[in-house]
């Protein structure tokens, strides 16, 4: 190996995060989507997750305390894209990306019909980090695409074709083919 020595761009040395666009409620009743890198499980049932304070997606959550996670897959990776376009907040990204929405179970903010899984999430604590705030959130309820539960219940990623960001801001992502296990 021959390493080169780095001061920046550090945090780009560990990356492909699997995308998720989360909705969030505003006050005058839009639906608002925007387009993030997936969470960071902080314990079994809570996630965290850095989240810019300029965006929609922040002040709606910091308003009503409640969002929908929503995992993305190959089929709607253009409608992520667009859900990651800053657009006005009287107008519904998942409009203007043609997605639809379906009722929660145990909050108020809707699920995306198109994404494969879905996860209802209360806000709990924040941690203010200069641009972003890293939102905890306890996760409350679940959906998931039947044909894409593995054999451990959780999403099969690879089947399912979850597309992994892997060069984040370009639109560059990549899906997981070869799974192994190691004994
Ligand atoms: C693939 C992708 C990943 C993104 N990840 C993040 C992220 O982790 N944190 C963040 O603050 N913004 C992220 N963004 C940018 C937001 O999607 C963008 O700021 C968007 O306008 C937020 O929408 P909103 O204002 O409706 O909340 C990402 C965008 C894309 C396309």
């Amino acid at each position: 190996m021959a390493k080169k020595y780095i001061e920046s761009g550090l945090t780009n040395l560990v990356r492909a995060r699997p995308i998720i666009i989360i909705v969030t409620l505003h006050p005058d009743g839009t639906i608002n989507a925007g387009t993030f890198g997936a969470y960071t499980n902080v314990s079994g049932s809570e996630i965290g997750i850095a989240i810019g304070k300029p965006s929609h997606t922040y002040r709606n959550i910091k308003r009503t305390g409640e969002f929908t996670i929503n995992v993305v897959n190959k089929a709607i990776a253009k409608a992520a894209e667009i859900c990651g376009r800053d657009i006005p907040e009287n107008q519904s990204e998942l409009e203007i990306a043609n997605l639809h929405c379906e009722n929660s179970r145990k909050i108020s903010v809707p699920i995306i019909k198109e994404c494969i899984a879905n996860i209802e999430c209360r806000y709990k604590k924040e941690v203010e980090i200069n641009y972003h705030s890293f939102i905890i959130a306890k996760c409350v309820a679940g959906h998931i695409e039947e044909k894409f539960i593995a054999s451990d219940g959780g999403l099969d990623v690879v089947k399912s074709q979850v597309i992994f960001n892997i060069g984040y801001p370009e639109p560059l992502y990549a899906t997981l083919e070869n799974p192994f296990l190691v004994r």
